[in-house]
């Protein structure tokens, strides 16, 4: 177990790292400290790291995370369902960021695309933030299998106007394959 760091103390650390606002960092912070806490498994996972500032401070809560991500920017972007916001090799990870990530001795690096890059094991909580339809409904697939009783998934964006590729891909997996979604402004919270 690692010691309670106050979430609005980490986004101050790392928010040169991030693309969030304190509002939704805090609640990704809150929200993987409950799911460490109520599983007893302290793995969890960023998937969209960029800069890597979620993924440093989900490291000084968590003993394990996996931090995946192209690091190279957007992949597979289809303007039809995603719109034309998201050019591929947006959001490509400063190489500076990429070695401190790799360096890091709480944070494994998986470089490519998810899910197939995934490793085999389960998550307490994952934080998903690539943009994407098919990205996001293919990373969602693959990790209704992999959470933990009581684990939780944040996925950042939904409702996001320059990302209808989220909003499509949450909603057509809520309530169906995936428990029901709450939405908590841009953020979509899945609880297992
Ligand atoms: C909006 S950025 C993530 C922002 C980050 N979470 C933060 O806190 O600033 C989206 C990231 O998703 C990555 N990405 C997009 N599709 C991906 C995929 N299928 N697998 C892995 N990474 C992907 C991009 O390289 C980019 O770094």
């Amino acid at each position: 177990m690692k010691t309670k760091i106050d979430p609005d103390e980490l986004f101050q650390r790392y928010k040169e790292w991030t693309l969030l606002g304190p509002h939704k960092f805090r609640t990704v912070i809150l929200l993987a400290q409950k799911a460490i806490d109520d599983t007893s498994c302290s793995t969890v996972a960023e998937i969209g790291v960029f800069n890597g500032g979620v993924t440093f401070a989900l490291a000084e809560i968590a003993l394990t995370v996996h931090a995946y991500d192209t690091f190279e920017g957007m992949v597979n972007v289809n303007e039809e369902v995603d719109g034309t916001k998201l050019p591929d090799g947006r959001f490509k990870t400063k190489q500076t960021a990429l070695q401190e990530l790799r360096l890091h001795s709480g944070i494994q690096v998986f470089k490519g695309t998810f899910p197939e890059t995934a490793a085999d094991t389960k998550y307490s909580f994952v934080h998903l933030d690539i943009d994407t339809y098919h990205g996001i409904k293919e990373s969602l697939l693959y990790l209704k299998d992999h959470m933990m009783p009581g684990g939780i998934i944040v996925v950042d964006d939904y409702t996001f106007k320059n990302t209808p590729g989220c909003t499509k891909a949450v909603d057509e997996l809520s309530g169906t394959l995936l428990p029901p979604h709450i939405k908590a402004g841009c953020q979509a919270l899945f609880f297992f």
